[in-house]
């Protein structure tokens, strides 16, 4: 196959999907690759090193699109500023693509619709099952990795204050308190992170396995009242709330909060809306100077008034909404990200085309348009939802 790596066209976004290691793996299986010019440079691979890999440097986006059967990418298609045109007006019917899509996000249904209508085959990586197989494939998991200790980075550089606890001729300082809420990937490693910068660190989630695995890192735990039956589902994933038990749980919340500097976001429920936690008029009870990252954004984010790509101030509280904070981990996110994606196309692979086993829940997890449909399970709740709200 001929396979395209395009240059993110997101502002601030330096990953890319391919490193000149995996380009070559490519190549041994038998593709062909085309890289866009500058493609790599963000995340410090130049244009010669992938040539050196073996693939052919291509100027312009609109060519690697246009002679790609697949595209790889990081971000989900979006504008173009330098063609003026949006990056599903590159795209052609039959075409695979394989990135981040995130369909279910209520910002993306649009694009999702048009991804459908073009007839591109896209393949969204969030949707890749956690389960063993796919470990390897579970491009989410890295990079929540990557946004769990660069997102609490982030609280601390917005703090007027130390993180740990400090002592000085004048006195001593207290250690700053942080709240992860979801403690899954990317909150267990907000949780590690704030502590070994010395955060007094709390952590709630609805489920009692994450609880176990928050508390074994050291944080204290603050309950959210809702029952194991209520909270786990299918797999042991949590499921989405009922109102009722949202309810409670924002009323936990909203005393806990008022407590803490850094509030760290990160609950989800897989393919589904990520539920809101901490509603505007929550946010006037907490401490000024307090900072909230949200980055649960590209499923509509777990804050009321969190700005998805932007940082805003509210009632004196930092909200960052920032989407792409792997992103600012360039060359650790690429490397991950890189082995992920070429471990999930070489799995659809057979004898040099994508083989699409629509039993496979691998495949079930990760399609999202084809035929000219929108097939995404999440994607099409989120959209009637919408639909019926409307
Ligand atoms: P995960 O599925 O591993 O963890 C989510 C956790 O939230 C689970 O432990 C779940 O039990 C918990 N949860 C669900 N509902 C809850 C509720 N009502 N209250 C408390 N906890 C609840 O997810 P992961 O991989 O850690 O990702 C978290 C979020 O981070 C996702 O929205 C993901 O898309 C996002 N993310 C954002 C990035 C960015 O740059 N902004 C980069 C990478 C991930």
């Amino acid at each position: 196959m001929i396979i395209g790596i395009v240059k993110e066209v997101m502002h601030g976004e330096n990953r890319v999907s391919a490193t000149p290691q995996t380009v070559a793996k490519m190549i041994a299986d038998g593709h062909n690759v085309l890289v866009e010019a500058g493609a790599g440079a963000g995340s410090f691979f130049a244009d010669e090193l992938y040539a050196q890999a073996g693939a052919g440097i291509l100027a312009d986006a609109a060519e690697v699109y246009g002679k790609a059967e697949v595209i790889l990418k990081v971000k989900e298609p979006q504008f173009n500023k330098a063609k003026n045109c949006h990056e599903v007006d590159m795209m052609h019917a039959g075409q695979y693509l394989i990135t981040f899509i995130h369909p279910a996000s209520p910002a993306n249904h649009e694009m999702v619709r048009s991804l459908a209508k073009k007839g591109v085959v896209s393949l969204t990586l969030d949707g890749v099952p956690r389960i063993s197989r796919a470990q390897n494939m579970d491009a989410l998991t890295s990079m929540s990795t990557c946004a769990g200790y660069k997102g609490i980075l982030i609280a601390a550089n917005h703090l007027a204050e130390f993180m740990p606890q400090m002592f000085c001729a004048v006195g001593s300082v207290k250690p700053a308190r942080a709240l992860v809420v979801g403690a899954g990937v990317g909150g267990l490693q907000a949780i590690a992170t704030a502590k070994r910068l010395g955060a007094v660190v709390h952590a709630m989630d609805i489920r009692p396995a994450a609880v176990e695995q928050a508390q074994s890192l050291g944080a204290k735990i603050i309950d959210t009242t809702v029952p194991a039956e209520e909270a786990v589902g299918a797999g042991g994933y949590a499921n989405a709330l009922s109102g009722e038990w949202l309810e409670a749980e924002r009323a936990v919340l909203a005393e806990a909060i008022k407590d803490m500097d850094i509030v760290f976001l990160s609950a989800l429920v897989p393919s589904k809306l990520a539920p809101v936690l901490i509603t505007d008029e929550m946010l006037k009870g907490m401490k000024p100077g307090s900072c909230i990252v949200d980055i649960s954004v590209d499923q509509g984010g777990n804050c009321e008034s969190t700005v998805p790509g932007e940082e805003t101030v509210k009632y004196g509280v930092t909200v960052s909404g920032i989407k792409n904070i792997p992103g600012m981990l360039p060359a650790s996110a690429t490397w991950m990200f890189s082995m992920n994606i070429y471990n999930l196309l070489k799995y659809l692979t057979r004898d040099g085309s994508i083989v699409l086993d629509r039993n496979d829940e691998i495949v079930t997890g990760v399609l999202t348009t084809i035929d000219g449909d929108v097939v995404h399970a999440g994607a099409l709740e989120a959209m009637n939802a919408v639909k019926v709200s409307a």
